[in-house]
């Protein structure tokens, strides 16, 4: 029997569970023109619900597509994976397409490769300074919302891991000439996705910058313990009772990558080793996990200086709502409120920690915490 729990990979289907109020926010927000910037922490689920989006989206008749900055290194790949998704969206006939393709990139008039038969790719040679200077990238940046109006359509394109582009040559000649097309579209919205939350509010909320203030935010949080539950005694078959799904939960913090991943790990222990599902199922599953990660875990512990341990190890006890007060900082020995600024700084940069909406300062990785924990109590 194949394990029921998936984690790492975008998840549809039955394995994605709820997301329903932010999937009909987002949803209604794109359509009503508004661009959104949608924030969480990297494996909450940001490329998931978006695909769910995207679907729902598509089914009403509207072009989507998707462009992961992960996977773009330079400006050329950013125009010719740009160009090809929106002609791979299009399924006219080959000449009507190619008519299309021309009309909305006059300046580059891109080759068209057929591969395979009925699916057109673009594909691009155009040099870099040809690029930068021919004012291809407004070209490229208003193809869309020319394609919207000969086709009579709503266009939505997302791009995920947004904050990726700082790091391209580039960078920020993209991030301006994306601002300056965009801001005039009325056919198309935009959605950008980020996981670090630092280097995207830089982007969004910096007066100074491009994109400042251009959509509503949305920032997920974890999936809530009633949903879970439901899907974790489903999945995990009627042994599992609502108070061991519970106790799982207080282990992953309900995150959703963690919580696939323990789950993923109990089931693969009861069922390969014929072992009852219970606490100490639940334990032993706990420190595997531990164990495994151990090396992970002393890595991202030895990327930090020893002023930033202590802090660190000073939130994993605490997780406070003021890191500033008096009595967290003379409790844990943390010096001056000065020093202190300067590490939690690099720890939200890192994204070890974040703030919550509540004003607490939290760990991201539930098993990190845990891990400074056992590892406190051993040295202690
Ligand atoms: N709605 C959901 N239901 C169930 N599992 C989810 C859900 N969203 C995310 N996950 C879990 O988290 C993992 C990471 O999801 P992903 O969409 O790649 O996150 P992100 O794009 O934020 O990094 C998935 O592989 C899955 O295990
Ligand atoms: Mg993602």
């Amino acid at each position: 029997m194949k394990n029921p729990f998936v984690f790492g990979k975008v998840v549809q289907g039955d394995l994605f569970l709820n997301r329903e109020m932010e999937i009909s926010a987002i949803t209604e927000t794109l359509l009503s023109g508004q661009n959104i910037i949608c924030y969480s922490p990297r494996r909450y689920g940001k490329t998931s619900l978006m695909m769910k989006v995207s679907e729902k989206l598509k089914e009403q008749g509207n072009v989507v597509f998707l462009i992961d900055f992960f996977r773009v290194t330079s400006l050329q790949d950013l125009y010719n994976i740009y160009a090809s998704s929106i002609a791979e969206t299009d399924r006219s006939p080959l000449k009507v397409f190619l008519s299309i393709i021309q009309d909305i990139l006059p300046t580059i008039n891109p080759k068209v490769v057929i591969k395979p038969p009925d699916s057109p790719t673009v594909e691009i040679s155009v040099p870099l300074p040809v690029l930068i200077k021919s004012h291809s990238l407004n070209e490229l940046f208003n193809s869309l919302e020319q394609y919207c109006k000969k086709k009579k359509k709503k266009g939505i394109v997302i791009f995920d891991e947004f904050q990726e582009l700082s790091l391209i040559n580039d960078g920020a000649l993209i991030e301006k000439e994306m601002r300056s097309a965009f801001q005039h579209h009325k056919l198309v919205s935009y959605a950008f996705l980020g996981s670090k939350q630092n280097l995207l509010k830089g982007i969004f909320r910096d007066k100074n910058r491009p994109f400042y203030n251009f959509g509503r935010h949305f920032e997920l949080d974890v999936i809530e313990s009633v949903h879970w539950i439901d899907f974790i005694n489903k999945k995990m078959g009627k042994e599992c009772s609502a108070k061991m799904a519970d106790d799982i939960l207080m282990i992953t913090e309900n995150h959703p990558y963690f919580t696939q991943m323990f789950c993923h790990y109990l089931w693969e222990y009861t069922k390969t080793r014929s072992k009852p599902l219970d606490a100490s199922a639940i334990q032993n599953v706990l420190l595997e996990i531990l164990e495994r990660d151990e090396l992970l875990m002393s890595d991202l512990w030895e990327r930090i200086t020893i002023a930033e341990r202590h802090l660190l190890k000073a939130i994993a006890a605490e997780e406070p709502e003021n890191i500033y007060e008096k009595s967290f900082l003379l409790r844990h020995s943390l010096g001056t409120a000065s020093s202190v600024q300067k590490a939690l700084k690099k720890l939200l940069d890192l994204d070890y920690i974040r703030k919550y909406k509540t004003g607490r300062y939290v760990f991201v990785n539930p098993f990190f915490k845990r891990w400074i924990h056992s590892n406190t109590i051993r040295v202690s």
